[in-house]
């Protein structure tokens, strides 16, 4: 893979809450890393402003907002989402089939093909242990429902899923080649593990199948973030082919 492949491939994590913070990483990222990932902390903070930074910079949006409700408003969520001109939104899966073909169907009624974002799914979070399952009343495996939440979000007409690494090969064959898999939870070899319990290297997860890696305190905890980075996407390029 060429490193300008490899770059596109990373989506660096905005945990952060203010304009100015957005100024600085966007501004010496952009370019070095495929987009940029706004969440609850960020976008809370500021708002489609946060957004906006981020674009004037050149930069990539995947809208982390993981949105759960009734299918209307979901809908309508989405809908605005992707007027902001962003390339990835997500929602949870376990919302349901109903909410997701809502979701699904009012960004493809709204915008053509060329100018919509991707809409993901998220699983089970990467967070989650069978025992915070059975604390809500699941007694299926993490694995189980990943694999079954996933082949719901391809059944509803989601464009792919968020999940951790260990579950990128039995999504890959339960939803085929085409569906997006974005990866948190990847360490680099040269970065420590922070909380992050089940981790790959970002070459191991795209050689596993993961389109877009998820990366966060790798990049921002270290002492030199474009090195850094840089470090990164030449990881993934040198090791794959
Ligand atoms: O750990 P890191 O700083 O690289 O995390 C980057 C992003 O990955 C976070 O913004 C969070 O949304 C996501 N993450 C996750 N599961 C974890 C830790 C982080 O999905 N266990």
């Amino acid at each position: 893979m060429t490193l300008e492949e490899a770059r596109k491939k990373i989506i660096f994590a905005l945990d952060v809450h203010g304009l100015d913070d957005i100024d600085r990483w966007a501004g010496v990222l952009a370019g070095k890393v495929g987009m940029f990932k706004v969440g609850k902390e960020l976008f809370t903070s500021c708002g489609p402003a946060a957004v906006k930074a981020v674009q004037r910079h050149g930069g990539q949006v995947f809208l982390d907002l993981k949105y759960h409700d009734i299918p209307n408003t979901v809908a309508s969520a989405m809908f605005v989402a992707a007027r902001l001109g962003i390339q990835l939104v997500n929602l949870h899966a376990l919302g349901g089939a109903e909410m997701m073909e809502r979701a699904v169907a009012a960004v493809h009624g709204g915008f053509s093909d060329a100018e919509r974002p991707r809409l993901l799914a998220v699983t089970i979070l990467t967070s989650s242990t069978a025992h915070t399952l059975q604390q809500v009343g699941i007694d299926y495996s993490v694995q189980d429902m990943v694999v079954r939440l996933a082949r719901l979000a391809k059944e509803s007409g989601m464009d792919g899923v968020v999940a951790s690494p260990q579950e990128i090969g039995l999504i890959r064959e339960a939803c085929g080649p085409d569906f997006l898999i974005v990866t948190p939870g990847v360490r680099p070899s040269f970065a420590a593990l922070d909380d992050q319990k089940r981790v790959m290297t970002p070459c191991e997860a795209v050689t596993s199948g993961a389109d877009y890696l998820v990366i966060g305190r790798p990049i921002a905890k270290a002492v030199d973030p474009v090195l850094a980075a840089e470090s990164i996407a030449a990881e993934i390029a040198e090791g794959t082919p």
